[in-house]
């Protein structure tokens, strides 16, 4: 099983962007995390983050050679990009959207999402572990053939 965790912009300065918002470990220990996780689910997981619109639907379309479904936080651009929705409705691949923050207990333009209706799944508030729920989730789904 191959996962794509993609992460957008401003997501490299986890640790210190906010930490009282976004916690204190940074996207390393994030992807660390993720990828020992990924193993004892069975999954090989590939991290890579983007300040870039551009590169970042690259990457998604780059996802359908090899990944079976793809982690997705797509940062500032949740609320705002109909281009990278675009690219997840062309992807024949499971999408689970996620978010550090409760989106929905902060500011009313974090509370639409131009991704989710496009995406299989969503994680939003448990900090780092969004990102752990997500994949388990994933994972699981792909495992029994019910991720599409
Ligand atoms: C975020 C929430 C977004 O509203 C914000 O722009 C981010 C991070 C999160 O993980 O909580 O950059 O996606």
């Amino acid at each position: 099983m191959k996962i794509l965790v993609l992460h957008g912009p401003n997501l490299n300065l986890l640790g210190t962007r906010e930490p009282e918002i976004y916690g204190s470990m940074t996207l390393g220990d994030i992807n660390t995390q993720l990828i020992e996780r990924g193993k004892g689910l069975g999954a090989e997981l590939k991290c890579f983050q983007s300040n870039h619109e551009g590169a970042l639907i690259d990457a998604l379309q780059d996802a359908q050679m090899w990944a079976d479904g793809v982690i997705f936080n797509p940062g500032g651009y949740t609320h705002t990009s109909v281009a990278l929705r675009d690219a997840i409705a062309a992807l024949k691949l499971p999408v689970i959207e996620v978010h550090l923050s409760n989106v929905y207990a902060r500011e009313e333009f974090r509370h639409h999402s131009l991704i989710s209706a496009v995406c299989k799944g969503k994680v939003v508030g448990f900090g780092w572990r969004s990102y752990t729920l997500g994949l388990t989730a994933l994972a699981e789904l792909l495992e029994e053939g019910a991720a599409q």
